[in-house]
């Protein structure tokens, strides 16, 4: 699913954070899983971001994804990979803070997609 509340909790241990809504159909497959990846899409990859952000359809497709050595599924060609293991959850109002620890990274150049004010921006 989409999700722009990402952000870094720790550098040692390399903890991050995102929330979730409590009403969001994959609500139970990202916290009652092990492990769980996020991918950082470049600003090439808008349709992704569109397509993954749609209710009930957050079902990944074969050509849109890599499946690391752990067995989680990352976005294929993303600017940056984080493959985590979940280690607490944290109810926040609606939404539920999931934070896990990084257990593997990747990154390549390029620019990131940006969510702001409603939109998507380039940066400056
Ligand atoms: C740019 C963007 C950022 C989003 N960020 C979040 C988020 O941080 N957390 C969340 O639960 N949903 C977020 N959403 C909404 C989900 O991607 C998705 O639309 C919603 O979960 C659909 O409902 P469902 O999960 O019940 O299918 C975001 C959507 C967009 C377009």
């Amino acid at each position: 699913m989409t999700v722009n509340s990402f952000a870094a909790v720790s550098l040692d241990p390399a903890l991050v954070l995102w929330s979730i809504q409590n009403t969001s159909e994959c609500f139970e497959e990202f916290t009652e899983c092990e492990r769980y990846g996020i991918s950082i899409l470049k600003s090439s990859q808008q349709v992704l971001s569109d397509r993954y952000a749609r209710s009930l359809a957050h079902e990944m497709d074969v050509a849109d994804r890599i499946v690391d050595g752990a067995g989680v599924p990352l976005v294929k060609d993303a600017l940056a990979t984080l493959s985590c293991r979940l280690t607490a959850l944290h109810p926040g109002g609606d939404h539920h803070i999931i934070v896990g620890e990084v257990d593997a990274l990747t990154h390549s150049e390029g620019e990131p997609l940006v969510f702001f004010s409603g939109g998507y921006q380039r940066l400056a």
